[in-house]
C-alpha cells in the first residue's frame, strides 16, 4: 500500500488505531482469549502486521536482533539522533486489546500525521514494538526493550518457559542470531529519547473524570518464587499437633503480605499458587507461590519485602516449616526525564486541559529499561470498565484516544521545539 492513501483526517487515524488492535487480538494462542508471548508463532505475525502498518505511514521497517519490531522515518540527514516512540506489543494471558498495542499503533498514527503536515523534524522518528513487555513466557519481563538499552544478561539465554523451553532455543525456533543480540543494543547519541503512550491500567483518570495524565515515574517492582515447605501426611491420619501442613503455613504469610502492603502504601500481589503433591486427601508438603512488589520508591518495597520475610520466617519456625525466597525479576523505580516529560505536558496543553494531570505507574513498561540508554516520557490515557486491564474487559472510548493521538503529536512537536532550541 502506498504511503499516501492514509487520510489524515483526525477521526480516521482514531478508528485506524482501534481497528489495528482489534486485529491484533486475533493473534493469538489461545481460542477465544488473547495471549500473545515473546518469540512465539503469534509474536511473529504481530511483527509483520505492525511493519505492514508502518510502511503504509512511510516508515522503513525492520525486526531487530531481539525481535523488537522497528520503523524509521529518516530526519534532516541520513543517521540524524531519533525520538522513539512505541509500545509493546506482547501481552499476558486473557489479556485485553490495548495494553501495549495501542500505544504502538498511535504512535504509527503520529508519524501519518507528522509526514502529512509536511512539517519537517529535526531529528528522525522511530517507531517501536517492544516484543517483551510483559515477560508472559519466560518470567523475567522488557527482555526485548533490555536488548534495545544494551542491558543483555547472557544469563538470560537459559531461562525457560513453562515447557521447558529456553529463551536461546526459542530464539532460534523465531529465526534469531543468539550471538547478534547485541545488534540491537542503542547508542544514546543515536537516541534523542523515548515517548510512550499507554492506558492508565488504574483507575485513577476514571476518579479524577479526565482523559490523560502525564507520568511522573514508573513504580519499582520485585518477582519472588516463595516455597514452604513441610511435610505431606495422610489427610484422615496426621493429627494436628504433627501436621507441617506447607500450605496453611503459605495462606496465613499470603494474608499477611496484603496487610503489610496496605499499611506500607506498597502494592503486592500474588498471583500462583501451587500445593505440593496436590492430592485432596494428602497434607500438602510444598507449597510454591509468586509474589509480585511494587511502590514508588525502591525503598518503600524493599522494606516491605524485609516486614515480609520476617513475618514468613516466624510462621515457619512456629509450624515447622521452612522458607525459601527466590527472586527472579527486579526492576528498580525510574524517573521520567523532565524535559520530555514537561514536553508530553505541553501536549496534553494542547488538547485544552490547561493544568495536566501528573501520576506515578503502578505499572511496569519497557521505559524502565530503556531509561538506561536514553531518557523516556510517558502519556497515559483512561481506560474505562473501573480502570480494569490485564483482562479481556479493558476499553478505552473513541474520544479518549483522539485526546491521545492529539496530546501525543503535540508532545512529539514540543519535543522538536526544544531540540531545536538547544
Ligand atoms: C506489566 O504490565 C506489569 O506491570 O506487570
Ligand atoms: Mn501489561
Ligand atoms: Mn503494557
Amino acid at each position: 500500500m502506498s504511503p499516501h492513501q492514509h487520510s489524515p483526517t483526525p477521526a480516521a487515524g482514531v478508528e485506524r488505531a482501534l481497528a489495528h488492535c482489534a486485529e491484533l487480538t486475533r493473534i493469538s494462542s489461545l481460542e477465544g482469549a488473547i495471549e500473545r508471548v515473546h518469540l512465539s508463532p503469534e509474536h511473529k505475525i504481530a511483527n509483520a502486521l505492525a511493519a505492514a502498518w508502518m510502511q503504509e505511514v512511510g516508515l522503513e521497517t525492520w525486526q531487530d536482533e531481539a525481535g523488537n519490531q522497528c520503523g524509521r522515518l529518516e530526519g534532516p540527514e541520513p543517521g540524524s539522533p531519533a525520538l522513539v516512540l512505541g509500545s509493546h506489543l506482547d501481552t499476558v494471558t486473557d489479556a485485553g486489546a490495548f495494553d501495549g498495542m495501542l500505544g504502538v499503533m498511535l504512535a504509527i498514527e503520529v508519524v501519518d500525521r507528522i509526514r502529512h503536515s509536511g512539517r519537517a523534524l529535526p531529528f528522525a522518528l522511530e517507531v517501536i514494538g517492544f516484543s517483551d513487555e510483559e515477560g508472559t513466557r519466560f518470567g523475567n519481563a522488557l527482555l526485548g526493550s533490555r536488548a534495545f538499552a544494551g542491558e543483555w544478561d547472557d544469563a538470560w539465554w537459559d531461562l525457560d518457559d513453562r515447557k521447558g523451553v529456553t529463551v536461546r532455543q526459542a530464539a532460534r525456533t523465531f529465526g534469531l542470531d543468539p550471538a547478534a543480540i547485541g545488534g540491537a543494543a542503542r547508542r544514546p547519541d543515536d537516541l534523542v529519547g523515548y515517548l510512550e503512550t499507554h492506558i492508565e491500567q488504574g483507575p485513577h483518570l476514571i476518579d479524577a473524570d479526565r482523559p490523560l495524565a502525564v507520568v511522573s515515574s514508573i513504580a519499582g517492582a520485585r518477582r519472588f518464587a516463595l516455597t514452604v515447605t513441610g511435610r505431606a501426611g495422610h489427610a484422615g491420619g496426621t493429627p494436628y499437633a504433627r501436621r507441617r501442613d506447607a500450605l496453611v503455613g503459605a495462606s496465613e504469610i499470603i494474608v499477611e503480605i496484603e496487610r503489610i502492603a496496605k499499611r506500607t502504601g506498597t502494592v503486592a500481589t500474588v498471583g500462583r499458587v501451587r500445593a505440593f503433591p496436590g492430592g485432596v486427601n494428602v497434607v500438602p508438603g510444598v507449597a510454591r507461590f509468586s509474589l509480585d512488589l511494587r511502590a514508588e520508591f525502591d525503598a518503600d518495597r524493599d522494606a516491605a519485602f524485609d516486614e515480609i520475610e520476617d513475618f514468613a520466617r516466624r510462621v515457619c519456625a512456629e509450624r515447622g516449616l521452612a522458607w525459601e525466597a527466590e527472586e527472579f525479576y527486579r526492576a528498580d523505580a525510574v524517573v521520567c526525564d523532565p524535559v520530555l516529560r514537561d514536553a508530553v505536558a505541553d501536549g496534553i496543553r494542547a488538547t485544552g486541559d490547561p493544568d495536566p494531570m501528573v501520576m506515578w505507574s503502578r505499572a511496569g513498561h519497557d521505559g524502565m529499561a530503556v531509561a538506561a540508554v536514553t531518557g523516556f516520557a510517558m502519556l497515559f490515557l483512561r481506560c474505562g470498565n473501573d480502570g480494569i486491564s490485564h483482562h479481556p474487559d479493558e476499553i478505552v472510548s473513541s474520544a479518549d484516544v483522539a485526546a491521545a493521538l492529539d496530546a501525543f503529536e503535540a508532545a512529539v512537536l514540543a519535543v522538536a521545539d526544544g531540540y531545536r532550541a538547544r
